[in-house]
């Protein structure tokens, strides 16, 4: 057989990144994903009044749009890497399984960890990671290239809480909630607003005047003008640090994350945290956590705890809504791939091993 050959019969695996807003699609080895699209799984966000069989025609008929309308790539025997969070329900990990392996007939699956393999794209082994997406931020410390499981945490603290945040002022304001779409939400958002200064937030709380930011317009439906005031330009994204007696805001999970790790580990994940996801992209965030989270290590809530002084971020070699994707573009290019659930051995064992569940025997290497 011609070299050429032997060198083409390998097609790269597909890598697919389903989140709850958005879903980033390509293939392994490749730097960017090749697109990313709205998720059309509506039953994604609201798993739990989601009936099995809606998931699963749904996943059919969005995957057949990644794979022939994006992608342009016939599923059937090739290898897929699916990248998602340890906390996705079991029962959205099992459909996808079914509709790959029973629907399109692939050769394989394998299942990636999405905040352990953000970390490769930096090439390191230890780091507290952050993910602030659509529905929720969700916090798993890696430590040696282990997720430390039991120090996870998650909060609604994302880019809905903003969006509900923006919308109910707006309407208040009195704009018409009609005109108000998901999509022109989020437009307004990306394009107006911004995380502000700590010092800022707290004299907003505090009911001092400053000078807020500068109103702007936002065009609408040609010629309708919406006004955007200054000021949810500039608290929007309070939403995100809530400061109530829950201590439930960003900064307390990412310090509370930290804390439920041994003692020994606590430096080294202050250190080197990475935020990730596609709201951690907005202005302001990165000095704004830092700010925070300096200041409850010295609180008196934490400073006789954690014996901590300082906070450092990384930034990955990517746009942060994508960082985990690359992530797994690269492990899939790996011999990990290995590791994934066969076609023969799925119909052997129709059950997806998860972090609690992980049993070696039934993923078999594809040679
Ligand atoms: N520059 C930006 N400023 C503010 N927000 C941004 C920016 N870029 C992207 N976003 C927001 O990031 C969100 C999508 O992030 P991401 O793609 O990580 O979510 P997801 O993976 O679909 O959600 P989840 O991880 O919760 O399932 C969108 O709401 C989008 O508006
Ligand atoms: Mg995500």
């Amino acid at each position: 057989m011609p070299l050429f050959e032997t060198v083409f019969q390998e097609k790269p695996t597909i890598v697919l990144e389903i989140g709850s807003a958005y879903s980033k699609i390509g293939f392994s080895a490749e730097a960017y994903p090749r697109f990313i699209i709205s998720t059309e799984i509506e039953s994604i966000k609201d798993v739990l009044k989601s009936k099995e069989k809606n998931i699963y025609d749904q996943t059919v008929d969005f995957f057949n749009k990644i794979f022939f309308n994006y992608l342009l790539v016939s599923p059937k025997d090739r290898k897929i890497s699916i990248v998602e969070s340890v906390l996705t329900p079991t029962i959205i990990r099992e459909c996808f399984a079914k509709v790959l392996f029973q629907h399109y007939e692939v050769a394989s699956v394998i299942f990636l960890p999405l905040h352990l393999v953000s970390i490769s794209t930096l090439a390191l082994d230890t780091a507290l990671v952050v993910d602030l997406g659509y529905k929720e931020a969700v916090v798993i410390p890696v430590y040696s290239g282990v997720q430390v499981i039991n120090a996870w945490q998650a909060q609604p603290l994302a880019a809905e809480a903003v969006h509900d945040e923006i919308k109910s002022n707006l309407i208040l304001n009195g704009v018409k909630e009609e005109i108000l779409s998901e999509r022109i939400i989020e437009d307004i958002k990306v394009r107006t607003c911004f995380v502000t200064k700590m010092s800022r937030a707290l004299s907003y709380r505090n009911n001092e005047q400053l000078q807020a930011a500068p109103d702007v317009e936002y065009p609408i439906e040609g010629s309708d003008v919406i006004k955007i005031p200054g000021l949810l330009r500039e608290m929007a994204f309070e939403a995100l640090f809530p400061e109530d007696n829950d201590f439930m805001g960003l900064p307390y999970i990412i310090i509370d994350a930290i804390l439920k790790c041994p003692v020994d580990a606590r430096k080294e994940l202050a250190e080197n945290i990475l935020l990730i996801g596609g709201t951690s992209s907005v202005l302001g965030i990165k000095v704004r956590l830092r700010d925070e989270l300096r200041k409850l290590l010295k609180s008196d809530i934490y400073k006789d705890r954690l014996y901590i002084d300082d906070v450092k971020f990384h930034s990955a070699p990517a746009k942060p809504n994508f960082t985990a994707w690359l992530g797994g573009s690269i492990y899939s290019h790996t011999d990990l791939i290995s590791n994934s659930i066969t076609r023969e051995s799925y119909f052997k064992h129709p059950r997806i091993p998860d972090w609690t569940t992980y049993d070696s025997s039934i993923t078999r290497s594809q040679g």
